[in-house]
């Protein structure tokens, strides 16, 4: 498979192909998201949850991010990697941000960076870009602002909604965003978005109107205990806990049987050897 650029990415939208994007947060998650043909790699900042345990997004800092970036660039041959800017490495003023975006593609090692906000970001994006770094647009519901928004909530629900979603969509793309997530937004207000705009939204919880979709690995794919919540708009697509929970339990058995190792997972030895070793 050829390497996915920017200008593959361009050409997808151009011709109205759906841009397929997957979070990866490890080597071995990256490593089948790519031979699968995701386009762009994201490691999110959700990895705070799914490989880190924490409560949410806002714990997980710079240097984690960077780590676990650069094991997800080690996996991924053809698609397009981006990593996300933690909460706290960014907000504070567009060079902090730049030095952050920095970090995450030098020793990161990844292609782009993904930061949220709309409006309010435009001069931050607007720097980085300019650095010659592809920054991914994040709008809707912003996960690491959900204090402020009181929650995990659908954003645009509202006309005022709506067109704060616009404002903000239209703020990243002139600011220089390649492409904009919108995140649990209704799906006529992000296909109208996603009319109305001359780069890419990658849609989670927006609806099929968007010029790409994204979701959790781990999510999709099942790879979680039972009872878990997971949001509306996730389709689970495998089992993956499951499929590891019955292997795991097969190997239990069978050391506990004795019926693991079977002769054929052992190493051989010559009988005259073995007689000598024995006396
Ligand atoms: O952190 C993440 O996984 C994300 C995607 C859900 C867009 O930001
Ligand atoms: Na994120």
């Amino acid at each position: 498979r050829k390497k996915v650029t920017i200008n593959t990415l361009q050409a997808l939208y151009k011709k109205d192909e759906p841009i397929t994007m997957l979070t990866a947060h490890d080597f071995p998650s990256a490593h089948v998201a790519d031979h699968a043909g995701m386009d762009i790699i994201l490691v999110g900042d959700s990895l705070a949850m799914v490989a880190l345990g924490m409560e949410d997004t806002s714990e997980v800092v710079l240097e984690e991010m960077i780590l676990h970036c650069r094991s997800v660039a080690r996996a991924t041959k053809a698609a397009f990697t981006i990593g996300d800017l933690p909460m706290g490495s960014y907000e504070i003023a567009p060079e902090q941000a730049l030095e952050s975006a920095i970090r995450v593609v030098k020793e990161g090692r990844v292609q782009g960076i993904k930061l949220e906000g709309g409006l309010e970001m435009a001069p931050t994006i607007e720097r980085i870009t300019r650095a010659g770094i592809p920054v991914l647009g994040h709008i809707g519901l912003t996960p690491q602002r959900q204090n402020a928004l009181g929650g995990f909530r659908v954003q645009g629900k509202t006309t005022l909604g709506a067109l704060k979603v616009l404002e903000d969509a239209e703020a990243v793309q002139a600011a220089g965003c390649f492409a904009v997530v919108l995140e649990a937004v209704p799906a006529e207000v992000a296909s109208l978005v996603t009319k109305k705009l001359k780069i890419p939204t990658i849609g989670i919880g927006a609806g099929n109107g968007c010029s790409g979709q994204v979701l959790v690995q781990v999510d999709m794919s099942g790879n979680f205990p039972p009872g878990r919540f997971l949001p509306k708009f996730v389709k689970q697509y495998g089992d993956v806990w499951g499929e590891s929970m019955k292997a795991i339990q097969a190997y239990k058995t069978d050391v506990k049987s004795r019926a693991y190792p079977a002769p054929e997972h052992t190493y051989p030895m010559p009988a005259k050897e073995f007689a000598e070793f024995e006396n």
